[in-house]
């Protein structure tokens, strides 16, 4: 297949989810039809959203929680199946997809990370992450070294034979994140993989993102409900409400020039953070990628029970 890597990998052109739809379907432009299906209960949960995403770029959706924000990046991969609309991935038509397509395109081009991990309770870290790879056709000897390389790059060498019960919840989303790495997609979707996290915790993940992000390169479209993480991870991003992107720009170009109160709601606290640097300080050593040592965990981790909703 012939890639022309100066075209954006991802394009969404007016795309639609509507759950709950009585007939089959419906006039986009017919506003006062729109608001009566609404008064009869069908949700619009994203509403004609179209965006690009350039290769290698991170490309943020902020939102409060109810905005649209996990249907549409779950509409990429067709995990749910749009309404109305166009999705191109890396110059292929996800929404012609059959079904045997789409699983084979799921496995190969995109990997995707959830806020609720999602890790196989009986199988240790290493076999969590070749597991992907299994999926796929690689032989077991491959897939435990590819395996070992990303649990190295997460920062989680040593802790190969753990069960996820044994780990926190930032441990337990960096082997979320080696799960993902492994599979050498191009694009990489994260829905609110830091949000369940401990502040401190979830802004060393953050920065594990920015130090990881600058040695694969992947195309990352990152959800989250939170501008500072936005700000701090986001080439572009989009702010959503109501399944309406009300704005796309640069984090600097949102929080300098909010297009409605909604967008001014959440820039008015930012404005502070940006007096300070952009971008946060990277603790760890760039070249040589030691493990860096992480805190012993005591099994099972008390943070557990708390992060499951
Ligand atoms: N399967 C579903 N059936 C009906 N409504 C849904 C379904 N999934 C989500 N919704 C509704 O769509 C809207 C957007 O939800 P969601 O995408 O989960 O928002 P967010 O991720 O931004 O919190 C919400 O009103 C939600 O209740
Ligand atoms: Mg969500």
């Amino acid at each position: 297949m012939d890639i022309d890597i100066k075209k954006p990998l991802l394009e969404v052109q007016g795309l639609w989810k509507v759950f709950g739809l009585k007939q089959p379907d419906f006039d986009p432009q017919d506003e006062e039809a729109l608001a009566r299906m609404k008064d009869s209960g069908v949700v619009f949960a994203v509403r004609d959203v179209s965006f690009e995403v350039k290769r290698g770029e991170v490309f943020v959706i902020m939102g409060l929680s109810g905005s649209g924000k996990s249907t549409l990046i779950r509409c990429l991969p067709r995990l749910l199946k749009p309404t109305l609309g166009q999705i191109s991935i890396n110059g292929q038509s996800v929404s012609d997809m059959d079904e045997k397509e789409l699983i084979q395109f799921r496995r190969h081009e995109t990997a995707m990370v959830f806020q609720h991990y999602g890790l196989l309770p009986h199988r240790n870290v290493l076999e969590n992450v070749a597991f992907g790879l299994k999926l796929r056709g690689v032989p077991p000897s491959e897939r435990l070294e590819q395996a070992r390389e990303a649990i190295v790059q997460v920062g989680l060498e040593g802790w190969e034979n753990h069960y996820p019960a044994q780990l926190s919840g930032g441990m337990r989303q960096r082997v979320g994140i080696a799960r993902a790495l492994v599979q050498e997609s191009d694009l990489l979707l994260m829905d609110e993989p830091f949000s369940g996290l401990d502040p401190l915790i979830r802004r060393e993940m953050q920065e594990t993102l920015l130090q990881l992000q600058r040695e694969v390169h992947k195309t990352i479209v990152f959800v989250t409900h939170d501008l500072t993480e936005a700000a701090r991870l986001g080439d572009r991003m989009a702010v959503m409400r109501e399944g309406v992107f009300v704005q796309q720009g640069t984090p600097q170009e949102i929080i300098d020039n909010p297009s409605d109160e909604y967008v001014e709601r959440f820039v008015s606290d930012e404005r502070q953070f940006y007096k300070s640097p952009r971008k946060p300080v990277i603790y760890f050593p760039k070249k040589k990628r030691q493990a860096r040592p992480l805190p012993r965990v005591t099994a099972p981790a008390p943070l557990m029970a708390a992060e499951r909703r």
